[in-house]
Parts: C-alpha cells; structure tokens; sequence
C-alpha cells in the first residue's frame, strides 16, 4: 500500500454545492454549512471530495459558467469560509478537489465583457470571433445544448462560438494569453492547498481552427431521432451520427499538448490529482504525462439495469485498453445524470419516468458494492448513501437547469408534444432531478432550510419517507449504515484497493464473480454480487478452498467456511478472503 498514491486508494465524493447543508438557512448551501458536515463525511468513511464549482456565477448553467476564477460565490461564503472548509477537511484526512472550467466563462466574466466591447480590445481575442456568411453564421455547428454554436453580437457585427449556451462563451486556448492568465487561476487555488481539480469538458477546449462545415444532421434532428429510437442498433447509429456532428469541435488533438504543460504546472506541486471529465483514456498520455484519472463513463451507460454481463464486458475492453500506469476511475452517478437508485432500477422504461420497482434498494446495495470492488477510484455523488432518487418537477416555471427550460418550449412548438408530455420530458431530459438538496431529516425541506424558506431546487417530499440521513443513522439496516460498513470493509482490505483484476465464471449471467489479488503481498478477496431475486449455490474451480468473510450484505453464516458450494442470498454481496 505504501507505494500507492492517495488518489488511488481514495474514495472520492462530489458535493453538489448548492444542495449540499445551508448554514445560513437561505435556502442554497454555503462553505459554513458544508465545515459543519465534515464530520458526517467522515465518519460516512470517504476520503476525498470533488467539490462541484463553488465560483462567482450567474448560474445560468448551475455554476458551470465562472464570472471570477480566483474567488467563491458570495452565495457560499467568504473565501475565508472556503478556506476554513478545506482546512478542516484536511484535518480529518479528506482531500479537496476543485471543478475546473476550461473551454469557457460566463458571459458576465469580465474578459468577456471587454472582449465583445469593440474589435480592438486587448482582449478580443481571448474568445472565438468571427464574420458571418452570407447573413448567417461562420457554419453549421450546432452547441451541445442545441442551436447554433454562434451568437451574433450587434455591438461588433461578429459571432462568437460557445459549444455550450450562448451564455458560455468558449475561451480561445489558441492564444498563449488565455493559457497564461487560466494557469494563474489554476495555481491560485493550488497554492491555496487545494488537492486537485476535476477538469470540465476537456475535450471540448480546442475546435477544428479552419471551422469547416460538418456533413451530418443538426442536433435537433438527432434529437427527434432519439426520441424515437427503441433498439440499441438505433442508439449506436445516434451515437455516431453524434459523433459526426461534433467531429471539428471535439477531441482536437492539440488538447494533449495543453493537458501535458497542466501535468507539469500541477507536478511542480506535491501530491496533487487531475482527473478529467472525459470517458476517452487519450487523456491519460502515456501514462503519467498527461490525466491521472479518467471517468470510466461507459460502465454507467446501460440502457436499463446493470447485469453482470454489461459490467464484465465493459471491465474487458477498459481494463485492456489502459495504457501501462495509468489508473482506472469509476463512477455511476453524477450532477449531469440521473441518480443511481432510479437509473438502474428494473421498473425503468425505455421513455418516460423510471418507476420505482421493490427492487431498487437491493440494486442500490449493489451499485455500491461494484464501486468500491472493482478496480480503479469510486467517485460516489451526495444524497446515493441514502438512497435519494431522481425528483421530476411538475411546474416549469420551477426549472433552474437550462436545459429543461430550452427543451420546454421546443418540445410543444417543434416536436408537436402536449403540455403535459413536454413537461415529463423536459423534467427527465433536464438535470434538475438528480440536483435538489440533501435530505438530512424527516422535516419541512427534509432539514436542509426551514419550512419558510423556499430552497433554490424543491426538496423531495421521500424526505419524510424514510430517506433522510437523521432516520437512516437510527437504523441499523439502513442504505446509509450499509454505505459506512461497506466503506470500512473496502479499508480492511488492501487488494480491494490495489489488486489486479480476474473476472471468474464469465458466462454466469446472474452474478458477478471475480478476483482482486493484491500485487504486494498476494492477498487474494474473492467478490460476488448476486444480481438474481433467487438462492444461488456456485462451485468455483480454484486452488483455494477456504474462504474468511470481508463482507456480507445479508449476515452470511459463518466466518471461515470451505467455499464450494458457496450459498448465497438473493442479491447478496459476498466479499472474502481466499485463505
Ligand atoms: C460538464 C458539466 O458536468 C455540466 O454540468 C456542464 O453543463 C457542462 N460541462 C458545461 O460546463
Ligand atoms: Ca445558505
């Protein structure tokens, strides 16, 4: 373990910083509420946050759009506040990594602001300018987020690109200026002690520089096509029709060489992590010059449950395609997607809300016990150890994602849906579900305001069914007592951490059975998920035959037992040692 770094044997969690603890009962989190929960983070068990952007932001993208690098929301706090965070983090042993915005700023950034005033400005050239064509904009690029990829602003006669709303301007990385003054920000915060930064939409930094037109279908097209796609043959052709569309402004090669000279700025420092929000292992060099770590995004792209044979393929092809050194990361929710105990529950359908199923909880279980047996760094999102799930607003006036309020309207005037139909869709479309506040009692706004107080997102009213944190640690068998023993097994147990990894009985398709032999001293855990509502009884064809109990979700009988059969319970997780 000794020559492990930190972030490998890290359990990261990302705090969503507007919905995590309001201490100034205002209704959004701040830096004082968020000091006063580390010690619920610790004693939870995790070691490392991932703070989400915590900067001065309009917030028309929920923070992902920084008017100010070098300083923290005034909705938070001070920056003494923020430093008063980091501080008590580290005396308890947690870790603190930033988000970092790369590709843009907010339109209200004052480098944005000068660089629209006139075409001389110093600092026009911070962001992408160019003339229209023939009335129109440079080309067809669409953003992301849809519509066309320039604005056209009346003050100067040009457009400016923005891959994300318009509200979003992309920074010009082709100007050594823009580099300058980002790494400053970048330093700012290293020197301030933060541990790392999870870096946004890194593939996204560079476009193609001669913007040459893109043959493909817009994104709306695409769109209406995912709408109406059913099979998985549909959703791969989407995907590469994706792929076409935003080939000139995605994955541009000159991203590596940026990616290197951040390695090298980071690496003067000691002991500090970067971690890119990029599924695509590009980003991890040749395996220590560029990314310490890349989200393994596409385990959690399963259309519906996870099944054991989703999670070994997917291990097959990632683990193999590693380059030597670099570290694998795996996650399975996030602010950006639906939560863990809606996303992989059975009662999901392929369109439309996923319906809970009595199932979820046991899946739950399970989704945690892959993160923290597989290979790699688990990055846990807030509000999962206690089985929060997704929360559909039913009023569009109270939409704060962006995306929900683009998608609203278009979905009625282009798409011909009813009111009601376009409201459940741009609710499940939109991020707001995954994004409403911590659940911490069984009170009025689940404890995290006052009753009074109308929190920034509505909190889900499960708050008063059980899923809340203050009724959960008075339970026993709760998911949030579950997430703690889990969290501490994973520490007793050093080849959870650094062992290699050996999928066992690979056609098996109602449990997932594998190896994790630690490359030290030889340890070897055995680890079974049963993904079946049936008794399983497995025979393994292994040189050892004894097995001491790590873990068990369901009091597994005996501590020492002789493997073959192995009985298990429907869904249960069985971790042991082979002795
Ligand atoms: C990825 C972030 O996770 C997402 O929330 C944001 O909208 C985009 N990048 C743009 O910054
Ligand atoms: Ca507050």
């Amino acid at each position: 373990m000794k020559t492990n770094k930190w972030w490998q044997k890290t359990v990261f969690y990302q705090i969503y910083p507007h919905s995590f603890a309001d201490g100034n009962r205002d209704g959004i989190s701040d830096f004082p509420g968020m000091t006063a929960k580390l010690d619920y983070l610790q004693d939870l068990g995790i070691d490392g946050i991932w703070l989400s952007p915590h900067y001065p932001s309009p917030f028309f993208d929920c923070g992902y759009d920084i008017s100010d690098y070098t300083d923290i929301g005034p909705e938070y706090g001070t920056l003494a506040d923020f430093k008063h965070f980091l501080d008590e983090a580290h005396r308890r042993d947690i870790r603190v990594i930033l988000d970092m915005v790369l590709n843009h700023t907010s339109d209200q950034h004052q480098w944005f602001r000068e660089s629209r005033s006139s075409r001389d400005n110093p600092k026009r050239d911070w962001y992408i300018w160019r003339d229209g064509k023939k009335d129109g904009p440079p080309n067809n690029w669409d953003s992301t987020f849809g519509g066309s990829a320039w604005e056209f602003d009346s003050v100067t006669g040009q457009y400016y690109y923005h891959f994300f709303f318009k509200e979003q301007p992309d920074l010009n990385w082709r100007n050594p200026e823009v580099k300058q003054v980002m790494w400053d920000a970048v330093r700012f915060w290293l020197d301030l002690g933060v541990d790392g930064f999870r870096l946004d939409a890194v593939s996204t930094v560079f476009e193609h520089p001669d913007l040459p037109d893109h043959p493909g279908q817009s994104l709306i097209e695409l769109e209406q096509a995912g709408i109406n796609a059913k099979t998985r043959v549909e959703y791969e052709q989407l995907e590469k029709a994706w792929q076409a569309l935003f080939q000139y402004q995605i994955d541009l090669p000159e991203v590596h060489d940026l990616m290197k000279d951040l390695r090298q700025l980071v690496d003067k420092y000691k002991d500090r992590l970067l971690v890119g929000e990029t599924d695509d292992i590009r980003f991890y060099g040749s395996g220590d010059d560029e990314l310490h770590l890349i989200f393994n995004f596409p385990l959690m792209q399963a259309d519906g449950p996870l099944t054991p044979a989703w999670i070994r393929d997917n291990q097959k092809s990632r683990l193999a395609s590693l380059p030597p050194q670099a570290w694998p990361c795996n996650t399975l929710g996030n602010h950006d997607n639906s939560r863990v105990f809606s996303r992989y529950g059975e009662g999901k359908r392929l369109s439309g809300l996923p319906e809970p199923h009595p199932h979820d909880a046991a899946r739950a279980r399970l989704s945690l016990a892959l993160m923290l047996t597989l290979h790699g760094t688990p990055f846990l999102y807030n509000g999962e150890e206690i089985g929060m799930t997704d929360y559909y607003l039913t009023d569009p006036s109270l939409f704060r994602d962006n995306s929900s309020t683009y998608a609203y309207p278009l979905l009625i005037n282009l798409l011909g849906k009813t009111p009601e139909e376009a409201l459940k869709m741009a609710a499940l479309y939109g991020r707001d579900k995954c994004r409403t506040p911590m659940q911490w009692a069984n009170a009025p706004n689940g404890g995290f305001c006052p009753a009074a107080v109308h929190p920034w997102l509505p909190v889900n009213p499960n708050y008063a069914e059980g899923v809340n944190v203050a009724d959960q640690q008075k339970d026993a068998g709760s998911l949030l007592n579950f997430y703690k023993c889990m969290l501490q097994a994973r520490r007793s147990a050093p080849a959870l951490i650094t062992g290699d990894f050996t999928p066992l009985h690979e056609k098996a398709e109602d449990y997932l059975a594998f190896l994790r032999t630690a490359p030290q001293d030889g340890q070897k855990c055995l680890v079974v998920l049963s993904y079946s509502e049936q008794m399983l009884e497995i025979t393994f064809d292994l040189p050892v035959k004894r097995a001491r109990l790590i873990f068990s979700s369901h009091a597994h009988h005996g501590q020492v037992e002789l493997l073959n059969p192995l009985k298990l319970q429907p869904f249960e997780i069985y971790i042991a040692d082979l002795i």
